[in-house]
């Protein structure tokens, strides 16, 4: 009997079943401590914040007023979708009453949201964009959540949330969501990038890819060309390049974790360069760009904003944005190297002064 079972359920498939993310999350730690508790208990509460907004956004259609605009303008100064709202309460109400996030700041909200009861014991912070790429949400396209996790410093009594103006590297935990076709979960505690599918039979995120690689290239370049004349002369010359060099192809999805999912999986860059009316481009630092750039260099690509690596980067306040290009090492080398060569001919370029 044990021997048919064996021959019927191949070891590794049952294995595989069983690779929850939360166990997953503790095999990062060499140790059962309290800390490695803590992170895999706030891994699950994102990982039901994540199943929440899935069983949403599948039967949106079908349900009377989940889609469409609020009416209201966020901190961003863009127009607000039900579904924004709906997924930011969400990842409140799952970390209420749960002991383990002290605050939370998210795209949604001007200042950070604080659970007072928590922060005794709960010293973290969760930084989220809830409904990334919330323009996809009306016509049934992939968005994302992005979520970045950091040890929370001080007790920030006047709400500045001044610990939280440091670099990316100071990021615990980072991930995202992507809500397709399946539901994806992609996450690194700073050692490889692992990526989980949720079966809705389960209702489990089940490990799909454990480390997971970006090719050092790939053919994929992702930017709004429609911003081609609001950008600098040197963006505009790397699109040139692609354009005239055999092996380049354009993908751009209008939400940011679809397109690094793909450039993730199959190589490739993502460019969100700075415009003549928004010099830092469009996407947030503290809750966008720097979880995605934790991704992307611990699965061995780069992410930089196109002359600092964007991990390095000090945010000014909370909101911030910074120009992004990101993914495959030699092809965010590539788009540096346009705006390097650029930069210096600009200043060979200046009259010399006399003095
Ligand atoms: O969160 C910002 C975002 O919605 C990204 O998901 C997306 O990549 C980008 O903005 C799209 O902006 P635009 O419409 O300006 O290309
Ligand atoms: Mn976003």
């Amino acid at each position: 009997m044990q021997h048919l079972e064996q021959t019927l359920i191949p070891e590794h498939s049952l294995d595989r079943d069983c690779t929850t993310l939360s166990r997953h999350v503790l095999q990062q730690f060499s140790s059962f401590t309290a800390e490695a508790q803590d992170i895999s208990a706030i891994m699950n509460r994102i990982a039901l914040a994540a199943k929440l907004v899935s069983r949403r956004l599948s039967r949106a259609g079908l349900m009377a007023g989940a889609l469409g605009f609020t009416g209201e303008t966020n901190v961003q100064g863009e127009s607000v979708k039900k579904m924004d709202i709906y997924a930011n309460e969400v990842f409140i109400s799952v970390f209420k009453q749960s002991g383990l996030v002290c605050r939370l700041a998210s795209e949604e909200m001007e200042k950070p949201y604080y659970i007072p009861e928590n922060c005794p014991i709960g010293r973290y912070t969760l930084l989220y964009d809830p409904i990334d790429g919330s323009s996809n949400v009306d016509i049934n396209l992939n968005v994302g959540s992005i979520f970045s996790l950091r040890q929370q410093q001080g007790e920030d009594l006047d709400e500045q949330a001044k610990d939280l103006l440091q670099p990316g590297d100071e990021q615990i935990a980072a991930g995202y969501v992507l809500y397709g076709p399946s539901t994806v979960l992609v996450y690194s505690l700073g050692k490889g990038v692992h990526s989980f599918i949720l079966d809705p039979s389960l209702g489990e995120f089940i490990l799909a890819e454990e480390n997971i690689q970006i090719p050092a290239h790939g053919p994929v370049y992702s930017v709004n060309e429609g911003n081609y004349w609001q950008w600098d002369e040197s963006i505009r010359e790397y699109i040139r390049y692609v354009h005239r060099h055999e092996g380049y192809t354009a993908r751009y999805s209008g939400a940011l974790v679809g397109d690094i999912h793909r450039i993730l999986l199959q190589g490739g860059v993502f460019l969100y360069p700075g415009t003549k009316s928004k010099p830092n481009g469009k996407i947030r630092l503290i809750y966008e760009s720097a979880p995605l750039a934790m991704l992307i260099e611990q699965a061995g690509g780069k992410a930089s904003t196109g002359t600092q690596r964007l991990l390095d980067v000090v945010p000014d306040k909370l909101h911030a944005r910074t120009p992004l290009v990101i993914g495959s090492k030699e092809d965010v080398e590539l788009v540096e190297s346009f705006i390097h060569d650029w930069t210096r001919r600009q200043s060979e370029a200046q009259p010399l002064k006399i003095s």
